[in-house]
């Protein structure tokens, strides 16, 4: 076979295919989004989907890498091949959809909003937010991002690269509000808002379903993704995972 030919081949071939003869599911994610994925003291990313790739790769056989990557360029790295697929409590929006495919949601979550407490008194409610005079944070290229942008235009967006620096800014009364997918706001809320004077609106405002991503044209294991997600989620594994990671 030519290197043309072999090319071609390599490219029908199904990533499910390459992973089992590469012996190493590599996984695509940027730590920093609690409880999904985030360094422990130690230094490993520990979370939630990092639980979730782990029982994926022993159900291929294979050993698991992950690849931690910043979140704008979290997509183009998949395109680009750098790793198999993204498990990084990415929410499914038909945008992405046009570049990539995403298996069935393995969680639901939705938008919410940590107020400054200086600012408690002006925002009672998500709808509140949407005044001229109000400062809202949130973490570039993320849905809270688009979320803000689209229901609160009236409002002044800043955009910051990781999701703590956007709370802390509220938390110091830099900036009024910071809108957020839950999970991460409730742990934000527990671990320091509380304490601050923050206050929690934890009623989400938006639809979110979380999905792994692939790259387009793969039916082979996207057909694995789902049969896996539908088998873990009624075996008992799904559950031992999110009890571990939401509380029980
Ligand atoms: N769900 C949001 C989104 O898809 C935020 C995900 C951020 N994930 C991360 N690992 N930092 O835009």
């Amino acid at each position: 076979m030519s290197a043309q030919a072999a090319d071609i081949e390599l490219a029908k071939t199904s990533t499910l295919e390459q992973i089992v003869q590469r012996g190493t599911l590599r996984v695509g994610l940027e730590a920093g989004y609690m409880p999904f994925e985030m360094t422990d003291k130690k230094g490993n990313i520990v979370g939630f989907d990092v639980d979730m790739v782990r029982e994926m790769a022993k159900a291929m056989g294979v050993k698991l890498e992950l690849v931690n990557t910043a979140w704008d360029g979290i997509i183009p790295g998949l395109l680009s091949g750098k790793y198999d697929i993204i498990a990084s409590g990415m929410t499914i929006n038909q945008e992405r959809n046009l570049k990539v495919n995403f298996a069935s949601p393995y969680i639901i979550v939705g938008q919410t909003a940590l107020i400054a407490k200086k600012s408690a008194d002006k925002i009672k409610s998500w709808k509140d937010l949407n005044q001229p005079g109000i400062v809202i944070t949130s973490k570039l290229g993320t849905t809270g991002e688009q979320a803000a942008k689209r229901l609160f235009p009236k409002a002044t967006y800043k955009s910051f690269e990781m999701e703590d620096q956007a709370m802390l800014e509220t938390m110091n009364g830099k900036s009024d509000a910071t809108v957020y997918d839950l999970p991460m706001t409730s742990i934000f809320y527990s671990q320091h808002g509380k304490d601050a004077g923050m206050v929690f609106l934890d009623e989400p405002f938006t639809y979110e379903p979380l999905g792994w991503a692939i790259n387009k044209g793969d039916p082979d294991f996207l057909n694995w993704l789902n049969n896996f997600i539908v088998q873990i989620k009624n075996d008992g594994r799904y559950e031992r995972i999110y009890n571990k990671w939401f509380g029980s």
